[in-house]
């Protein structure tokens, strides 16, 4: 139990990333790959409700696996809310108060918080890994360190 002052520790990184680098070796492919990372991301971090990859194709963003809600935004043009400004920025995203973000598209009215995190290849985006949350200002320089490292693993894969 966490002491008066100490900090309570959401989230473990290094195990998490450990947790990932085993999915990326097993013998299955590429979309049971991604949907057991988003799987382990819902699961392990308190904060993450929506997780989801899209992937880059035809210059637009089409949803990849995902754990959470059903979206009706599964396929994203470049500079088109946070996933597509992400996408057209080549930057990782964080919107601490989603409210606060005119270009936006809304999943779910229960999400406060989102954070987007480009996949590079090449120096090219081809696809992101995204995060919806329920609370408001959850997401830490932590959040964003975990998931561009994976975001490095991943593109191994695409
Ligand atoms: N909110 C995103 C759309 C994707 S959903 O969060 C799953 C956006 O503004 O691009």
């Amino acid at each position: 139990m966490a002491q008066d002052g100490e900090e309570v520790k959401k989230m473990d990184s290094e195990d998490i990333f450990e947790k990932v680098k085993g999915i990326l070796k097993k013998d299955i492919d590429k979309d049971g790959k991604l949907k057991k990372i988003c799987k382990l991301l819902a699961d392990d971090v308190e904060h993450y409700d929506w997780v989801g990859f899209y992937l880059v194709k035809k210059e637009r963003l089409v949803l990849g696996p995902y754990v959470g809600e059903p979206t009706e935004h599964t396929d994203i043009g470049f500079g088109e809310g946070i996933c597509g400004q992400a996408a057209d920025m080549e930057e990782t995203f964080r919107v601490q108060d989603v409210t606060k973000e005119d270009n936006y598209l809304s999943c779910s009215v229960n999400v406060k918080s989102e954070l987007v995190v480009p996949i590079f290849k090449n120096g090219e985006v081809v696809g992101e890994l995204d995060i919806d949350s329920h609370e408001e200002s959850p997401f830490t320089d932590e959040d964003e360190k975990l998931l561009e490292d994976i975001c490095e693993e991943v593109a191994e894969i695409l």
